[in-house]
Parts: C-alpha cells; sequence; structure tokens
C-alpha cells in the first residue's frame, strides 16, 4: 500500500504534516563474515518511512537495529534488496555519490556519540558544514544556536571529555541537525541521559518532524520514546516484524 493511500498517511496528513515518502528499503540483508562463518545480520528488513514522521525501531540487544540502521544511513551497504531514498536508487550509487547524497541528506546519531577528541563542541558540531563548504561564521552561528537549543549554550568550548556522557548525547544530536538534514536517525540518543534530557532530546526530534517536515527513525529501547513516536518497528533476529 503506498503512503499516499494508508490510513496512517491520511492521519498525517489531517495533521498537516508532509506523508510522502522518503525512504523506502523492502528485503534488505546484511551479512558479515566472522571466522570463516557467514553471520547474517539482517534477514528480511523491510519499511517505508514518509516525511515529517516519527518512526522508533525497537528490539533485543544484537537484533541488528545498529546495523539495519549504519545501512539506512548509507554508512553501510546491503548485500541484497531494494533500498530508496529521497527518489534515489542508492543500490545504484558508487561511494563519492553515496557520500554526497549522506552528508546533505541525512543527520546521524551514533550509540557511541562518535565526536572528535580534540575539537570543542561548538566545532564538533561545525563539522558537516564544513564538508558542506559553509563559512565559518555562519557554521559559530548555527552551532551556537543549535548547541543553546540543546540546553549546552554555556559549553560551546569545551571538549567530549570535560562532558558528561549526556552532554556529548546532545552535542552529537545538535551535530546530526546541522545542515537541516531531510532524514534524521538517532540510535539510543537517550540512552545515556536522565528524564528531563531525554525529553529535551525528544523534543527536538518531534521539532524538526512537526515544524520543517524531517523524517525521524530512533532505535530505544526506552518506552517513553517508543510512546511519542508516529509508529514503532519492531526487529526480532534481523527481520522487521
Ligand atoms: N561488522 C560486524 N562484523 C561482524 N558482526 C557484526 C558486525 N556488526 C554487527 N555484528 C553483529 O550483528 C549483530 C547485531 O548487531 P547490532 O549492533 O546491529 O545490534 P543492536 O540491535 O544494535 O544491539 P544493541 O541493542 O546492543 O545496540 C550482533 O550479533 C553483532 O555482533
Ligand atoms: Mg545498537
Amino acid at each position: 500500500m503506498s503512503a499516499f493511500t494508508s490510513p496512517r498517511a491520511g492521519r498525517l496528513l489531517a495533521r498537516g504534516r508532509h506523508a510522502d515518502s522518503l525512504l523506502r528499503v523492502s528485503g534488505l540483508r546484511r551479512e558479515f563474515t566472522v571466522s570463516g562463518a557467514v553471520l547474517r545480520v539482517l534477514d528480511d528488513c523491510s519499511m517505508e518511512v514518509g516525511r515529517g514522521e516519527v518512526v522508533a525501531i525497537v528490539g533485543q540487544s544484537g537484533s541488528g537495529k545498529s546495523t539495519l540502521l549504519n545501512v539506512l544511513g548509507l554508512l553501510d551497504t546491503a548485500d541484497a534488496g531494494e533500498h530508496v531514498f529521497d527518489g534515489v536508487d542508492v543500490t545504484r550509487l558508487r561511494e563519492g555519490g553515496r557520500a554526497r547524497l549522506r552528508n546533505e541528506g541525512i543527520g546521524f546519531v551514533f550509540q557511541q556519540f562518535h565526536l572528535l577528541d580534540r575539537r570543542t563542541a561548538l566545532a564538533n558540531v561545525g563539522v558537516p558544514m564544513v564538508l558542506g563548504g559553509v563559512p565559518l561564521v555562519r557554521r559559530r552561528a548555527v552551532a551556537k544556536e543549535l548547541l543553546t537549543a540543546v540546553g549546552l549554550g554555556h559549553r560551546l568550548s569545551s571538549y567530549p571529555h570535560q562532558l558528561s556522557g549526556g552532554e556529548q548525547q546532545r552535542v552529537a544530536l545538535a551535530r546530526a541537525l546541522s545542515r537541516d538534514p531531510s532524514l534524521i536517525l538517532a540510535d539510543e540518543p537517550t540512552g545515556a541521559l536522565d528524564a528531563a534530557s531525554s525529553e529535551m532530546i525528544m523534543e527536538q526530534l518531534l521539532g524538526q518532524a512537526r515544524s520543517r517536515g524531517a523524517a525521524v527513525v530512533v532505535v530505544t529501547h526506552d518506552p517513553n520514546v517508543a510512546a511519542v513516536a508516529d509508529r514503532t518497528v519492531g526487529i526480532v533476529e534481523g527481520r522487521t516484524v
């Protein structure tokens, strides 16, 4: 059923949101070879995400959630299956094309943050904008605004090792938002946070969806996070259910 005709898409439209499809994957498979044995981590993953939609991915540890997110974020390539992002069949792209699409269209909040140790919070948030050729003055202004929005306006000059886990997580979120991506992927973005900070992160993510139609896919173990998503996709042993 197309996103335009589904009852859920109708509800989205009724709420004034963008219901057209941004991302569609079908039959994704991903295998790794470990000590000569083939490990099928993603077996059959299918999902569709519309613009302005917030989707939670839930599943046990080791079920393949981060692997799926890496494929959706064009950081990894599936071995089989269909993958269309923003009208582009990404399975046909070479690395250069994938990198461009990723940098322009996708913001990623990693489970392990992946901040640059020798850069301040402000500079870390600016990294995607450097890649996009945004001038320094503008980079600093945007980074300051985003860090302030996640409650870190007083920590602009701090280095990652001077920040708590939750603060680093919020820097990682600010970085993911710095180029107004059409797709935001977040892997356990509230994992290291207390209730108040979790709420702040989720408000940011929901705000991105509501205000400018970004699609948000968030991996979570937190029932409070899943509860505010528009829809939940389960993953069991590499299969979406
Ligand atoms: N590069 C890799 N090489 C070999 N095995 C891998 C690789 N990446 C992931 N795996 C395996 O794939 C399985 C799924 O890993 P993944 O990180 O996707 O799980 P997850 O659902 O995100 O778990 P968690 O909730 O603990 O973060 C695990 O058994 C993991 O060991
Ligand atoms: Mg994971």
